[in-house]
This record gives C-alpha cells, sequence and structure tokens, in this order.
C-alpha cells in the first residue's frame, strides 16, 4: 500500500471506529473542520493530561491557565496578528479557486524531489548491491537536470518569501508553468496578502457592536495574564505558564485531515526568563520536548528538528519538532524564542507597566519568553498514522491494529464474557468490569464469536482483552489476551489490575522523562 493509500485507509478507519467524523456530516460536511467520536475524544484526553502533567506536574515552576476565546482586539494589534499574521493567496480566475502562492510553489518543488527520488529508485532497481546513491545523485544527467530546476526554483522562492515580494511569487508559478488543478489553466490573478484571523462582532446592539477576533494562539491568552500569575503565585523567573484550549485560523488551503484545520486545539507553554538566557533555555526546550515525543516509543526515527531560515515577527530562534507522517516529515510542534515582543507590546498598547523585579539583583526588566506549542490534533494524527497496521497473521487471517502507546489507548482493557446468554458467566465478566472501570476506561463486550470481539478491541487500539469462561467460575482465574503479541495468558482474577496497571499507567511514561 502507497503512503497515499494508507492515509486514505486510516481517514476511512477513524470514521468507522468512532475516532473521527467530519463536522455536520448530515449537512455535507464543514471544509477543514473534524469532530471526535467517542474513541476520538479518549484519545485527545489521554494525549492532553501527558502533555499537562509532564508541564504542570513534573515542573515545580510550571503552572496551567485557562483563558478565554474571546480577548479585547488591542491584544491582536500588539501581537502583530492584524497586522502581519497574512497568508499570499492567489486566484485562478477560469475555476474561480483559491490557494496558497507559497503552497503551489512548494508542491511544484516536492514533485521535484520526487521525480529525483523515482530515478534513484529505478538506479537501485538496475544496479542491486553494487549501487553507490552518493555517486548516483552526483553523476546520473536526469537527476542533476531535474536538482538544477529545483535549485533555481528554490532559490527564487526563498528571495522572494525573504523581501515577502508577492510579485515575485506569481512570476515563479507563471514561469514554471504551474496551473490550477481543477482548471488546468495557468490563468492567475496577482498575488494578496490575507488575514488569517476569523472575526466576529460583541454587544447586543449593532451601533454598540465592536469587532473581536476568534484567537488564533492560545499564547496571547498568557501573556495577558502574566502579571496576574506572576504575583499571585508568587513566582520567581524561570517560571512558565502552560494552557490548553481551541484556536480559530481561516486557512486557505486547509487539507490533510486534521493536520490543517479551521478549529484545532493548542497545547501551549509559555516560559518566562532572565534576558541574556534565552538562548539556554530555547536548547534546553528543545531536547525537553523531543524527549516528551520519543518516549511515546513511536520511533526515534520519526522526528527531526527542522531550525527555521525565515523567523517569525516575534522570534530570535525557532525551531521545527517535525514527524515522519504519511505525507512525508511535517511539522508536529514549534519551539521559539519569543524575546521580549510580546510583553513588550502589550505594556506599550495597554499602559500597563508588565515588568518583574529581580530580588536577587535589585533590578526590575521585561522578562524574555521560550515558547513550546503543539497541535492536540497534529499529534492525534501522528499517533495514529504511526499506529495502524494491517497484518497478516499465522493463519492466514488479517487483522486491522491499532498499536497506539498503551497510556494513551482510548479503552485499556475489553471485558468478555465467552457466551452472552450465560447467566454465571455475564455475572462475573459485569462484576470483573464493575471493579476494573474505577481505574481504567473499560469496554464490556458480549456480541459475536470471541474472535470477532478481539479484532473489534484491535481496531481500537485496546491494550488488553479479558475472557470469562466457564473455568472461571471455579478456578478465580480469566484469559488475558495482549494487543500487540496476541499472547493469551491464564490469570488470577485478583491479578487483573496490577498486570493492566504496569502497562497502561501514565505516570510510568511521566517516570521516564
Ligand atoms: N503560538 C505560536 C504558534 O501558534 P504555530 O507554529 O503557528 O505557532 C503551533 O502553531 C502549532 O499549532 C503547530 O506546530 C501545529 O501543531 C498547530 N497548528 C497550527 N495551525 C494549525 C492548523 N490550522 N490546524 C491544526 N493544527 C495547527
Amino acid at each position: 500500500m502507497t503512503q497515499d493509500e494508507l492515509f486514505k485507509v486510516l481517514v476511512a478507519h477513524c470514521k468507522e471506529y468512532g475516532f473521527i467524523f467530519p463536522s455536520s456530516e448530515i449537512y455535507d460536511g464543514l471544509a477543514a473542520v473534524y469532530d471526535y467520536g467517542q474513541m476520538g475524544s479518549e484519545l485527545k484526553n489521554n494525549i492532553k493530561s501527558y502533555w499537562w502533567n509532564a508541564m504542570t506536574r513534573l515542573n515545580e515552576n510550571i503552572v496551567g491557565i485557562d483563558s478565554c476565546i474571546f480577548m479585547h482586539p488591542r491584544i491582536w494589534e500588539a501581537s502583530g496578528h492584524v497586522g502581519a499574521f497574512n497568508d499570499p493567496l492567489i486566484d485562478n480566475k477560469d475555476s474561480k479557486k483559491r490557494y496558497r502562492a507559497d503552497v503551489l510553489i512548494e508542491d511544484y518543488l516536492g514533485k521535484i524531489e520526487e521525480k529525483i527520488n523515482k530515478e534513484v529508485a529505478k538506479g537501485r532497481k538496475k544496479f542491486g548491491d553494487s549501487f553507490n546513491e552518493e555517486q548516483f545523485r552526483a553523476t546520473n544527467p536526469n537527476v542533476l537536470r531535474e536538482k538544477a530546476k529545483w535549485d533555481t526554483v528554490h532559490d527564487r522562492y526563498v528571495a522572494a518569501e525573504k523581501a515577502n515580494d508577492l510579485a515575485e511569487y506569481k512570476n515563479i508559478i507563471v514561469d514554471c508553468g504551474i496551473v490550477c488543478p481543477i482548471s488546468g489553466t495557468c490563468n492567475w490573478t496577482d498575488v494578496r496578502q490575507f488575514n488569517l484571523m476569523f472575526s466576529t462582532s460583541m454587544g447586543s446592539t449593532s451601533e454598540g457592536a465592536s469587532t473581536i477576533y476568534l484567537r488564533p494562539e492560545t499564547a496571547q491568552g498568557i501573556f495577558v495574564n502574566y502579571l496576574n500569575v506572576q504575583k499571585t503565585g508568587r513566582m520567581k523567573l524561570p517560571f512558565g505558564i502552560a494552557q490548553i484550549g481551541k484556536a480559530f485560523r481561516n486557512e486557505i488551503v486547509a487539507r490533510q485531515f486534521i493536520f490543517r484545520m479551521r478549529e484545532f486545539e493548542q497545547m501551549e507553554m509559555q516560559f518566562f526568563i532572565k534576558p541574556g538566557t534565552e538562548l539556554d533555555w530555547f536548547a534546553k526546550w528543545k531536547e525537553n520536548r523531543m524527549k516528551w515525543h520519543v518516549n511515546l516509543g513511536m520511533g526515534a526515527e520519526n522526528y527531526r528538528f527542522h531550525d527555521h531560515e525565515k523567523l517569525a515577527h516575534y522570534a530570535n530562534a525557532a525551531t521545527d519538532i517535525e514527524f515522519n507522517f504519511p505525507f512525508g516529515f511535517k511539522e508536529l510542534e514549534g519551539v521559539h524564542s519569543r524575546t521580549d515582543f510580546d510583553l513588550g507590546n502589550h505594556q506599550k498598547f495597554s499602559g500597563k507597566k508588565i515588568q518583574y523585579f529581580d530580588p536577587e539583583t535589585n533590578e526590575s526588566y521585561g522578562p524574555y519568553v521560550i515558547e513550546t506549542s503543539i497541535g492536540v490534533d497534529r499529534m492525534v494524527l501522528a499517533v495514529l498514522s504511526h499506529a495502524y497496521k494491517e497484518e497478516t497473521l499465522e493463519n492466514g487471517e488479517s487483522r486491522v491494529v491499532l498499536s497506539i502507546p498503551a497510556p494513551l489507548a482510548p479503552v485499556k482493557c475489553a471485558v468478555m464474557p465467552l457466551l452472552k446468554n450465560n447467566e454465571e458467566l455475564v455475572g462475573l465478566a459485569q462484576k470483573i468490569m464493575d471493579d476494573l472501570k474505577f481505574d481504567f476506561n473499560c469496554q464490556y463486550d458480549e456480541k459475536d464469536s470471541i474472535g470477532k470481539r478481539y479484532r473489534r478491541q484491535d481496531a481500537i487500539g485496546t491494550p488488553f482483552c479479558v475472557t470469562v469462561d466457564h473455568e472461571s467460575l471455579t478456578d478465580g482465574c480469566v484469559t488475558i489476551r495482549a494487543r500487540g503479541t496476541m499472547e493469551q495468558k491464564r490469570v488470577a482474577i485478583s491479578e487483573l489490575r496490577s498486570i493492566i496497571d504496569k502497562q497502561v499507567n501514565m505516570n510510568n511514561l511521566l517516570r521516564n522523562l
């Protein structure tokens, strides 16, 4: 199965098993908006709790808050979002479809890379064991031709991006013959800037109403509460404020399922520090966040850093933690050194003094900030796309299994009586369920054959299935079956809690950090 096919199958699986549904589906959906179903919301909650506890429980100097989506409109002027939170857009005059000019160019570059990779794959097939990829890339005429094309377009694109030269974006698109995938024509409008914030109005009468924005990041809710938290929590620098919440962006090109949505959720932490120490703290938080990811056991090789060449208006250093999604390595999280840009601007725009008095040096200054910012939905997609596997079993049957890290799995244990119409088996199974449900999210399942029930649980990633049979009524033991190995063991009912707990307890993950 190609990665493209795998992705389509994953999207269908997410819907079929209650993880993620297109929003407003009975009204034909709403573009780039998705709802989480019964399994998806459990998974999402577990991811959030792994992040929240790693931040606020493991660090005595990090506290959590929950600020509102609606904020004073001046905040978005101070933060630079009104003036600079834009994407370059271009319309095709024939299809009337709208695109991001930078994405059209990046896709074009991606296609050249694909061509090069195909040439390399052909070479590998032809030369077998004696294939030297480095030499092939440096000498094969087809590869060299495509590489030269890539370099020229890439250099022009980087220069245009740096200079914010919208006319040059259009020139590149026209010169490369990039056509609209719908109309197939190169009949483009000029490139314009498009602000990504959603606006609405607040106030009971239209005359008295003022325009407010749905927040495009949760971070500003932290900045404007800096003084409140610092004072009421008697926080000393360095300290952090963490927050999980919804953010909204009117993305021009929203695609790749929950990777880029118009309504999504962020987990952000602003770490306030003394100016001059930011590059040390930036390095520490880079390492800390990578450790949090790798600790989930989804393979260190599936993550990489991508340091930014072009920095956002607020940053003096920035990196992305990229994950190997089915459509390639893409940003999962950002770590940014935001200087005193935000606090400094809020001080200026609000007229309120936002400073820290350092009791050790007896001086006052505006703190600098290191930010870590991760999308909950992207994290859900990373976990699900890594977890999805189609396996052929020894007996020739096949199964779909989600190998979700056990502490994040929506359901931890399924309890099943061997037969549904045997009162004693059902009674004991329900008793076990009633006992375990205080510690773990459990599912009771009595329908269909045991084999079918195992498949259903594999498909939602349940780490354990417990089967109650006739012997259980006399020997006090049950069969416990593990998702990964499918190994079955006979264990005492009294041991179930500790066996399951060892694998699924979130604290085991947190202890390794
Ligand atoms: N406060 C900084 C900030 O918002 P960002 O790189 O724009 O930085 C941070 O966003 C993270 O939020 C991204 O790494 C990504 O995981 C997530 N994110 C951003 N836009 C998103 C979207 N449209 N849909 C889903 N997740 C998104």
